[in-house]
């Protein structure tokens, strides 16, 4: 049964994911002239709707399944975008098929807040006081030996679940029970509360040598959730030096000689430390928008360069400024949503997205899916990029009732 979409001159692709997340890969991928083949375990994904995709229904955590779909197309190279789940897959795919990815070792250090965090501190990289707990007794003992404010969080998961921020004289026993449940492999991270501007740094590392392609400042919703609002780009901090050698020290430390990483590091009093390191591109359209707005530099296409074994360009060939801003919003039933027309005319204004629209139900914010919608700004600098997000958010008449 193969293969009539297979144009056998040309490298194939292995994507994991065909998701609306996975979409910019796909969508490059077919525009690079490539043979794409994309998995994923809905069968109405979006991705196999793109022209030209081959579709296999298969889990992108099916590891068995992903190698034997790579075997059958003979791929050339494995990847997936902005997503952890997959990681440890294209790690196996990598391996079993002799192609360029990381290691199976770096996708649990990339994918394990706890053992990230013992790895980090073993090489010397600058992490916050840390415990790992597998149940109450210890997380008791972990937090009296913590003097102030803690984050509790499970080891693997994202987009901010579970994740909580708690104080001595709080109700520690039900701040356990909430993250726990979001604690896929049962272990959760206890973590002295770092206090300081935070950034992310994304990367991408080619035989070896880890390129830092932009920084970028992070606003989230704060205590307790932390959830991502806002990125702008580049980094307003003066201290991009220390920050990047941090990430490098952290890429290098966990092992990704080849790929992408998107590092998360809070600057505190004592210098840059890190939040956590993803083996993957930054999500909320910072690697797939904010870097070529502010950079030129198409990090979704030297992705699959470098998963093919080819040359990425990350030479920069702009230096203006991004940012992406989520919309404010409360819980009830999404009445109006007005001005769109009117902030998408506005300059620099380069996309307005509704994730939940008018009718659906929407909730505080206590995680990154539950937010209603953002837009993306090019801007002279990142204080420009910024100040126009505002004055678009501005301009938009939400009605929550
Ligand atoms: N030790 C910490 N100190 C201060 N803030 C933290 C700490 N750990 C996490 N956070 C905040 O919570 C957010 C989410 O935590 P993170 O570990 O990145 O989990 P996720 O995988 O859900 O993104 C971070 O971006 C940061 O804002
Ligand atoms: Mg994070």
């Amino acid at each position: 049964m193969l293969i009539n979409k297979m144009d056998s001159s040309k490298k194939t692709i292995m994507i994991l994911g065909a998701s609306i997340l996975q979409l910019p890969a796909i969508e490059k991928a077919v525009e690079m002239g490539l043979n794409v083949v994309a998995l994923d375990m809905n069968p109405s994904a979006v991705g196999f709707g793109i022209p030209g995709v081959v579709k296999e229904v298969v889990s992108t955590i099916d590891i068995p399944a992903a190698i034997e779909v790579a075997k059958k197309y003979k791929v050339d190279g494995v990847m997936t975008l902005a997503t952890d789940m997959p990681m440890r897959t294209v790690a196996a795919v990598a391996k079993e098929c002799g192609l360029i990815g990381i290691s199976e070792d770096t996708a649990v250090k990339a994918t394990d807040k706890s053992v990230m965090r013992e790895t980090l501190k073993n090489a010397g990289v600058p992490v916050p006081e840390f415990y790992r707990v597998m149940n109450i007794d210890e997380f008791r003992m972990a937090v009296n030996r913590i003097e102030g404010p803690f984050m509790v969080k499970p080891a693997d998961s994202s987009g901010s679940r579970g994740i909580l921020k708690v104080e001595h004289g709080d109700d520690i026993d039900s701040a356990y029970a909430y993250t726990k449940q979001f604690a896929r492999n049962g272990v959760v991270v206890v973590e002295e509360c770092m206090v300081g501007p935070e950034v992310s740094v994304e990367t991408l590392a080619v035989d070896g040598s880890v390129h830092v392609v932009q920084i970028t400042d992070k606003m989230t919703t704060g205590a307790p959730h932390f959830v991502e609002m806002g990125h702008t780009q580049p980094t307003r901090l003066g201290c991009a030096e220390e920050i990047k050698k941090v990430a490098i020290a952290a890429n290098k430390a966990i092992g990704i000689k080849n790929g992408p990483s998107h590092t998360e590091i809070i600057v505190t009093k004592e210098g840059p430390k890190i939040v956590e390191l993803g083996a993957r591109l930054g999500g909320d359209c910072i690697t797939t928008h904010l870097v070529p707005l502010s950079t030129g530099v198409n990090m979704v296409e030297a992705c699959i360069k470098i998963a093919l074994g080819e040359k990425p360009n990350i030479t920069p060939s702009l230096q203006c400024g991004s940012a992406i801003r989520y919309f404010r919003q409360h819980a009830g039933v999404v009445k109006k949503i007005e001005g769109i027309s009117n902030v998408e005319q506005m300059p620099g204004v380069k996309q307005v997205s509704i994730v939940h629209g008018v009718g659906e139900t929407v909730t505080e914010i206590t995680d990154s899916g539950s937010r209603m919608g953002f837009v993306i700004v090019q801007g002279l600098c990142a204080d420009d990029a910024a100040n126009k997000c505002e004055r678009a958010l501005n301009l938009m008449k939400i009605i929550i009732q």
